[in-house]
């Protein structure tokens, strides 16, 4: 086989063999392929499209790349969840001890962020201590004993994947549905789940920017987990706002404590609750949504979420006394009120550039080799349909800079547009695909 006739045949509007798909991502993977090849290949695919089952060959492939988890030892149904990411986008923090509480096992792989916040990961060392490098054993151990355990993503876990996104990235060829699919999927089904819940975002926070791309990535991704033989279903939510009101490391896990108490956002409550009424029941643990959401509703009311969370941390040597004391965190020293030029109802947040404040003032990551300052970010109060008045809040900024904060005041309102007319508040939940 030559990659050369691989790369003409996919330019011609052919449709690659399973056999000609392994072949390219194992020699790729192996650097036996050159990127200039695999580059024009991705081209290729990115104006002619991938078949239903081109795309399961190249997920598949890629999904063995590398290790692939065996979760085998631990007991029980096990739902992974994936969210493709947004502002202010803090669930895995409520959600996974939400339903570790309710009797679900997790056993979650996470990443670090590049861009707007951290990932899961960073926010979660914001527990002074608080490990995800765990052995594999440990990893396992503590979804049996405790329900719940996250691990960083290991570099042996669908390398292929890992080389071919960083080539995507630089030769403008991400925004294709059939690799964005199999990008993301690869890791999922490597991770060993037996179901996965997915958080398909859309909106100008988003990577989809519209509902119809949303709706046809998280179909595409569905078909690939029921292909594979996962239960696999997705909920597309709204990220044309930032998801609840904290957009910053230690902000949004308050935010995440705050709720597992009772008192998150509405929205943030409400998809916390979708989610993870869809994991209960894909893992067995409720049979249908009315059970699942009062169980849901029961853990956070009897205090046993947030116990569960806290044991969590513990587990992965953090500190949990901040889980109880959320105010103990650190402050960073410059917290200031952004107030409103107009008053009026809030017509639209360009949710991406909320995203870019907190990048600019350090609460992100520019680069793989850039220090995110945990302590800076926004605590919006009104978002879109919520009248203002001017002089009024729209936000407090917490910043560890003068500079930095003035950049990021002037982006923040030139990203709020104001009406005289009232605006109806739309639901965080678009469709679920299932
Ligand atoms: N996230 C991924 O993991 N892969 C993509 O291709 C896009 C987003």
């Amino acid at each position: 086989m030559r990659m050369y006739d691989l790369i003409m045949k996919k330019r011609n509007g052919g449709c690659l063999s399973e056999a000609e798909v392994r072949y390219m991502i194992e020699q790729y993977t192996k650097g036996e392929i050159p990127d200039y090849q695999m580059s024009a290949m991705t081209m290729a695919i990115y104006f002619q499209g991938m078949s239903e089952e081109e795309t399961l060959h190249l997920t598949m492939a890629m999904r063995d790349s590398g290790d692939t988890l065996d979760l085998s030892a631990i007991d029980g149904i096990k739902v992974d969840k994936h969210s493709t990411g947004g502002v202010g986008d803090k669930t895995s923090l409520t959600l996974t001890p939400m339903v570790a509480a309710c009797g679900l096992k997790v056993a979650k792989m996470s990443g670090r962020g590049l861009g707007h916040t951290g990932g899961t990961i960073d926010k979660l060392e914001s527990f002074e201590g608080f490990s995800t490098e765990i052995s594999t054993d440990t990893f396992i151990n503590n979804v049996n004993s405790i329900g719940i355990a996250i691990m960083g993503q290991t570099a042996d876990l669908a390398p292929a994947d890992k080389k071919l996104y960083a080539l995507r990235d630089v030769t403008a060829t991400v925004d294709n549905m059939s690799l964005i699919a199999s990008s993301i999927m690869s890791k999922k089904l490597a991770a060993g789940a037996d179901a996965i819940v997915l958080d398909v975002k859309t909106g100008s926070g988003a990577f989809m920017k519209n509902e119809d791309d949303a709706k046809a990535l998280a179909k595409e991704m569905v078909t690939l987990g029921k292909n594979a033989g996962k239960n696999t279903m997705a909920v597309i939510s709204d990220m044309d706002q930032p998801l609840g009101y904290a957009v910053g490391n230690i902000l949004e896990v308050q935010e995440a404590i705050d709720t597992l108490n009772g008192n998150g956002p509405e929205d943030f409550m409400e998809l916390c609750l979708t989610l993870g009424s869809l994991m209960l029941i894909a893992g067995g643990v409720a049979k249908d949504e009315v059970e699942a959401r009062e169980k849901c509703l029961k853990v956070i009311e009897d205090g046993s979420a947030l116990d569960k969370f806290a044991a969590f941390v513990a587990a992965q040597y953090g500190d949990n006394s901040y889980v109880y004391h959320p105010e103990k965190f650190p402050v960073a020293p410059i917290v200031e009120e952004i107030l409103s030029p107009v008053s009026g109802y809030i017509k639209h947040i360009e949710c991406d550039e909320i995203g870019i404040c907190s990048l600019i003032l350090g609460g992100g990551r520019e680069t793989k080799e850039s220090e995110i300052d945990l302590r800076v970010g926004l605590i919006l109060h009104k978002k879109v349909g919520d009248y203002v008045k001017a002089g009024e809040s729209l936000a407090t900024i917490y910043a560890s800079d003068e500079t930095k904060k003035k950049q990021a005041v002037q982006r923040f309102l030139n990203a709020y547009q104001f009406t005289d007319e009232m605006i109806e508040k739309k639901s965080v939940i678009k469709t679920i695909i299932s």
